[in-house]
């Protein structure tokens, strides 16, 4: 590898969610599914990394990598432990972690909602009640007015699809629904509540004059959808893309519910609810045509021979995120942020050059004067990956869950020169990549 530059003003830094990390809450649907037996090593989010109790040693993990920022999730169930009570202890958790954060130089990203709530919300079908979008818009109302000072980049909602396919389709995650009109109202009410909070966070924040600018987006988890060369299979991709990610990233951008989320108005008004282009991105699937899978439009996903692969089997296919930023940015002209991008890769031979082919397309994209700017790394360390539990490590960072002791893997070291420099150098090439 040659080498690139990112730009001084590029922002890099990792990515994580609450319930993956924090460990000790028992008033959380994912709790419940842990109970219930649901994760395949048979591992539990009780334990996850303790980084509840080890905010300060992550931090100094983050800057010792040269993070300039940081995509963190708030956990709902210790803010609003039942409904409309707001915990104390927790929000000031959250502020000493936020705190913590700017002191290091770290500008946070927070997100409110990824994949995991309260109990009581789970209880009332969760994001399929009626009222779960003003129930949610409560919950950022509450944590705006709280913590708002010191946050002014925010994620309503990390990946409405891959929420309602698990929880409401394919039933893998909680609460185990298989329903296709469930998992059309579930997203249908999440765009509802992506909006009021939109909304609510923007009102707050310039009424109370906390500094500026503000910034809400969603993190959307976008796939690239490769047809086999054949009509049908291309008809197949295209209500793929369509049902996965057009209508969700139309409603949540535009306000606007096209079919089957709704008739194609807009019943909270018309406008842009969208101030970045929020990016989750891992993989592509090849769409063939199955009669046999009328569940998955008619749809079959195939992973390509030809390709690397990631401990779970994803294709690794770096080309996509180029493809996809090119694609969404001449759909919304918006500055793009790399909300999740990594890799399962548990002996960290395939990481470094994962994260630098990756790059290297983002420079490609800037280079091309495409708005990328900022990239999170998924994630910081090994953590509970949802069903998965504690097998798949996503890590930069090695964690051995018995002794919560955290070990720099190789890639974590290329990870910080590259944050120092902005750029991956022919040197650091040579040395993590053998090229
Ligand atoms: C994304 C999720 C994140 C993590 C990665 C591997 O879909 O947002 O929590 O599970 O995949």
């Amino acid at each position: 590898m040659q080498g690139f530059e990112l730009g001084r003003d590029f922002l890099m830094g990792t990515a994580t969610a609450a319930l993956q990390i924090e460990g000790g809450d028992r008033n959380n649907n994912w709790y419940r599914w842990c109970e219930l037996g649901k994760i395949k090593d048979g591992s539990h989010c009780l334990r996850a990394n303790d980084h509840y109790n080890r905010v300060e040693e992550d931090i100094a993990l983050m800057r010792a990598m040269h993070n300039d920022t940081y995509r963190l999730g708030l956990e709902w169930s210790r803010i609003e432990p039942a409904p409309g009570q707001w915990s104390r202890e927790g929000l000031d958790h959250y502020r000493r972690e936020l705190e913590l954060l700017l002191d290091a130089g770290i500008t946070p990203l927070v997100t409110l909602h990824h994949f995991s709530h309260p109990l009581w919300f789970e209880d009332m079908g969760g994001w399929e009640n009626r009222r779960s979008p003003e129930i949610f818009r409560r919950y950022t109302r509450t944590v705006v007015e709280n913590l708002g000072d010191l946050i002014r980049d925010w994620i309503t909602i990390n990946e409405p699809n891959v929420y309602a396919m698990g929880s409401f389709l394919t039933g893998e995650w909680p609460p185990g629904k298989k329903s296709i009109p469930a998992y059309f109202r579930v997203l249908r009410n999440m765009v509802l509540g992506h909006i009021l909070a939109y909304r609510e966070i923007h009102a707050v924040r310039s009424a109370r004059n906390f500094p500026g600018p503000t910034r809400v987006g969603v993190a959307n988890h976008i796939r690239v959808f490769d047809p086999e060369d054949n009509a049908l299979a291309r008809g197949a991709a295209r209500r793929l893309d369509y049902l996965f990610h057009t209508i969700v990233v139309r409603g949540m951008a535009e306000g606007k519910l096209s079919f089957p989320l709704g008739t194609g108005g807009c019943p909270l008004g018309k406008g842009f609810y969208m101030d970045f282009f929020g990016l989750n991105y891992y993989s592509r699937d090849i769409v063939a045509f199955s009669w046999k899978n009328p569940g998955m439009l008619f749809a079959r996903l195939k992973t390509d021979p030809e390709l690397p692969k990631n401990d779970l089997g994803w294709d690794i296919y770096p080309e996509g995120l180029y493809r996809i930023c090119k694609e969404y940015y001449a759909k919304y002209k918006v500055p793009i942020y790399i909300t999740e991008n990594g890799i399962c890769d548990a002996d960290d031979d395939q990481r470094p050059r994962y994260i630098c082919d990756h790059l290297e397309q983002v420079a490609r994209l800037r280079r091309e004067g495409i708005p990328v700017e900022r990239y999170y790394h998924w994630t910081l360390m090994d953590n509970f990956e949802w069903t998965e539990g504690e097998s798949a490590r996503f890590g930069l960072i090695h964690c051995n869950f018995e002794t919560q002791e955290r070990t720099l893997r190789n890639s974590a070291r290329l990870y910080g020169e590259i944050c120092k420099a902005k750029a991956v150098t022919p040197e650091m090439a040579a040395k993590y990549l053998g090229a």
